[in-house]
């Protein structure tokens, strides 16, 4: 039974109530209710989205010390998604991951950093000062991906650092595929550790009981998730949650104060309030509908010649893993093709965009606004991409693995802030980074600052580069120069 109040959308009727009630505006934004917004602009997207576009009034609440329709609309958020408190973001997951870092450490605190954390995670332990320990996720070299943390590595990590505070974790991953935190969350919580999960991935799994359990169900503290990447928030929209006693969350609000605009955007506001509303009262069914169109579309791309789809129980024969079925992880190796120029072959030819590309695979997302035809269109555009090159000669792609062997020889905010160098990425080796350098997408840091470079990171930054990867955090890109400790 949905709660009749999860059918409300307070924030979203009080900025139409205002907007219809026509008041004269000698306040921000410039463009007053889009009457002097390019005209371009407004014949594109429609006046009517100028006419939200307000700034913190009474009517429509402040984000920053909410006490009204935006108090209420997080309050309903955090009834939607089990938690106690939920705050709205406007700088996406990564603004989120900042202030968990922010909100749960100090100066010099331990805390244990599972090594697939997105780059945010790494830029708020910079803004922190905390000190990271990683530990590893498992990589799989026939799909050529980071699967994600096995509960026992986790409990090696929590042993060898008893010192250490804080844990985080990414679940689920880019791919879909999620750690098993029902087995890592209870041995952290005996160490009293304070669990945050970037679940930048996940803002769809509390409503439907085919997806992995979300973190919050899991146990953990406080977590973060993109509502902009699988729902139906707009671009940069996000909300983190807080659950239990572990973590104050005036010390979280605050720390949001800190880090978030004084003039957030009302339509991002508004989206969230309006996806939350969404997935409360007919989440089952939408993403009952997304869940079957991607499972159909995985059967039959895993019956053209060529090509592999990762199937759920392949990802939990790898280990104590689970899988975002409405991921399709589609390896064209077998092809002789980089994921790389499958992706640009989609493009050009079929005019079908994928979500990212690897060495060996692409990454589709089936959401709640796909349709059986999308998903017919993509099947037979890998069809006619699998035809073309059946048959043809086939030299096997490399494997390549990122190394994660440098160690730690600063502190990320030690790191950050030393003077430096700027050299050329072949030079760097034995050297220590300033940067966070990363292949985006997934955005997962390769270097860390204060981190000893490699030879093998080097090496494997320059083959993926000339592979069409792109490469965040190096300067001059015609020779590639990373900012090194000086
Ligand atoms: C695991 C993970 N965390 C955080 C982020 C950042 O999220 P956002 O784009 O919402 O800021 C991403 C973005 O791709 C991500 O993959």
């Amino acid at each position: 039974m949905v709660p009749e109040r999860q059918h409300r959308t307070p924030l979203f009727d009080a900025l139409v109530a205002l907007a219809e009630s026509r008041k004269l505006s000698f306040h921000t934004p410039g463009h007053k209710s889009g009457k002097g917004i390019s005209t371009r602009f407004r014949k594109f997207v429609g006046p009517k989205i100028f006419e939200i576009d307000l700034t913190t009034l009474d009517e429509v609440d402040s984000l920053q010390k909410p006490v009204g329709v935006i108090k209420e609309a997080q309050e309903l958020a955090a009834l939607a998604y089990g938690a106690d408190r939920s705050f709205f973001l406007v700088n996406g997951t990564t603004v989120g991951n900042h202030a968990m870092i922010m909100a749960t450490t100090r100066p010099g605190d331990e805390v244990l950093v599972a090594r697939n954390a997105h780059k945010s995670i790494l830029a708020g332990l910079i803004l922190s000062g905390a000190h990271p320990r990683f530990f590893l996720p498992e990589f799989d070299p026939s799909w050529g991906i980071l699967l994600n943390v096995v509960p026992e590595v986790v409990k090696e990590a929590i042993d060898q650092y008893p010192g250490a505070k804080v844990l985080t974790l990414t679940s689920p991953n880019y791919y879909g595929i999620a750690a098993d935190l029902m087995r890592i969350v209870p041995d952290a919580k005996a160490k009293s550790l304070v669990i945050l999960v970037d679940e930048a991935h996940g803002p769809h799994l509390s409503f439907h009981p085919r997806l992995p359990l979300s973190a919050l169900h899991s146990g953990a503290d406080l977590c973060v998730q993109s509502t902009h990447k699988i729902l139906g928030g707009m671009t940069q929209s996000s909300m983190l949650h807080v659950k239990g006693n572990a973590v104050d969350p005036y010390r979280v609000a605050s720390v949001l104060q800190l880090l978030q605009s004084t003039s957030p955007s009302y339509i991002l506001m508004a989206s969230l309030d309006l996806a939350r509303m969404q997935m409360a009262t007919e989440g089952g069914k939408l993403l009952g509908k997304a869940i079957e169109l991607a499972e159909d579309a995985r059967e039959r791309i895993n019956r053209i010649e060529g090509l592999r789809c990762l199937t759920e129980e392949e990802v939990k024969g790898m280990g104590d893993f689970g899988l975002d079925v409405t991921k399709l992880t589609i390896s064209v190796k077998d092809l002789d093709l980089t994921g790389f120029q499958a992706s640009s072959f989609l493009n050009a030819e079929f005019d079908i965009q994928v979500e990212m590309a690897d060495l060996q695979n692409v990454l589709v997302i089936v959401s709640i606004g796909d349709r059986r035809d999308d998903l017919h269109r993509l099947v037979l555009a890998l069809e006619r991409l699998a035809g073309r090159l059946a048959g043809k000669p086939r030299a096997s792609l490399p494997s390549l693995l990122p190394s994660f062997e440098g160690r730690l020889l600063l502190s990320p905010r030690e790191a950050y802030f030393a003077p430096c160098e700027h050299l050329p990425l072949r030079k760097a080796e034995g050297r220590v980074a300033a940067d966070i350098v990363t292949v985006y997408p997934p955005g997962i840091p390769l270097l860390v600052p204060g981190e000893e470079v490699m030879a093998s990171t080097i090496e494997y930054l320059l083959r993926l580069a000339d592979y069409g990867a792109r490469i965040d955090g190096l300067l001059d890109w015609e020779e590639p120069k990373i900012r090194i400790v000086g």
